[in-house]
């Protein structure tokens, strides 16, 4: 079994490569990213975290080979590609300031995948992700259960994490549902978390939940705010784990970027929803029942990534 990251030399790629690594669940993994020349130095940097990551097997103990390279060749035949490459948000400027620049970054680099895996599965984290999403199905030109984004995985996660901070109990036993776009308008939903099968409604006061929420929906931005760049270590385990799920054929159910298609009454739109990960991709879309101010936060949700999508439409056609 062999996975391709490309952008692997950065921050997200190489740790997505990494866990999968430690998991040990995949023959390869192929790590992608640009040469870069400083002065009159030509500089390798996935080759540089292959082989670092790669000297660590002895010492944690994992039999996954990990290759860093420059050329798509080296790809060939991979079951998985996960494409982090793209510039990360920097202190004030939003995802969708990304829009172009990681537009173009992820059309390539989705055409050069499939041209050397022609049956490969695309799992997209470069921001904006709803978007991103949407530019790597139209690049590459695969079915749409073969092409899904990461980003509800690891908005859940920083959910849950808070929820378990709040609440002192171990982050393990909270499940919980989140879907819509990746940015301020992702739908968290209390009433489907719950603690150990416990609705957390019944453990934790209104207010306190509610401020959870609106952390959680900016849980992006605080990270931005402190290290003056975007996270890794929580989106690499996030999109780790839907290589994980799709390889072993798990049959997860996660929150992912998927293609809708009538899905909640949406049509021709990429968006976070649940849906249940395993061999070839997305199996099903589940949908779960909304109340009328859930319908509504996902509506409002709906209208904003479309609207980044046209917008990205017109600067494509430009
Ligand atoms: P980074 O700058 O550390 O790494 C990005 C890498 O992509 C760089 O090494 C760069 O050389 C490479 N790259 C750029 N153009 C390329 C090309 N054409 N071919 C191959 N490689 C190329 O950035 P970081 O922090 O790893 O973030 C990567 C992306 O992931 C950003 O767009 C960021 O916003 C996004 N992100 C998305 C999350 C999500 O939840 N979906 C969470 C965190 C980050
Ligand atoms: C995150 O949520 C920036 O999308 C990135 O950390």
């Amino acid at each position: 079994m062999k996975v391709t990251v490309v952008g692997a030399g950065g921050n997200v790629g190489s740790t997505v490569a990494y866990t999968i690594a430690e998991r040990d669940f995949a023959k390869e993994v192929v790590m992608v990213d640009l040469e870069k020349k400083v002065d009159d130095k030509t500089f390798y940097p996935s080759k540089g975290r292959a082989l670092d990551q790669w000297e660590t097997a002895p010492i944690v103990g994992f039999d996954t080979r990990l290759k860093g390279t420059v050329n798509y060749e080296d790809t060939k035949d991979s079951d998985v590609c996960v494409i982090t490459a793209g510039i990360p948000r920097k202190p004030g400027m939003s995802r969708d300031d990304l829009l172009e620049i990681n537009g173009n970054i992820v059309k390539s680099v989705s055409e050069q995948l499939v041209k050397h895996s022609p049956d490969t599965i695309i799992i997209v984290v470069s921001n904006p992700l709803d978007v991103m999403t949407y530019a790597a199905h139209a690049a590459s030109g695969l079915d749409s259960k073969k092409v899904m984004g990461m980003a509800g995985i690891l908005d859940t996660a920083r959910y849950r994490a808070f929820l378990a901070e709040a609440l002192d109990v171990s982050p393990k036993d909270i499940q919980a549902l989140l879907m819509g776009g990746h940015g301020d308008t992702m739908v968290p939903l209390p009433r489907y978390t719950t603690v150990s099968g416990i609705p957390v409604t019944q453990l934790i006061d209104s207010d306190k939940l509610d401020a959870i929420v609106e952390r959680t929906k900016k849980g992006g931005g605080e990270i931005v705010g402190l290290m003056g760049t975007s996270a890794w270590y929580a989106p690499g385990a996030a999109a780790a784990q839907m290589v994980e799920a799709i390889m072993l054929d798990q049959n997860r159910i996660f929150p992912c970027c998927a293609l809708l298609n009538g899905e909640y009454g949406i049509n021709d739109l990429f968006l976070g929803v649940p849906v249940k990960l395993g061999k070839g991709g997305i199996k099903e879309i589940i949908e779960v029942d909304l109340d009328e101010s859930e319908t509504e936060l996902l509506r409002a949700s709906e209208k904003a990534v479309r609207g980044t999508v046209d917008d990205f439409k017109s600067l494509m056609d430009k």
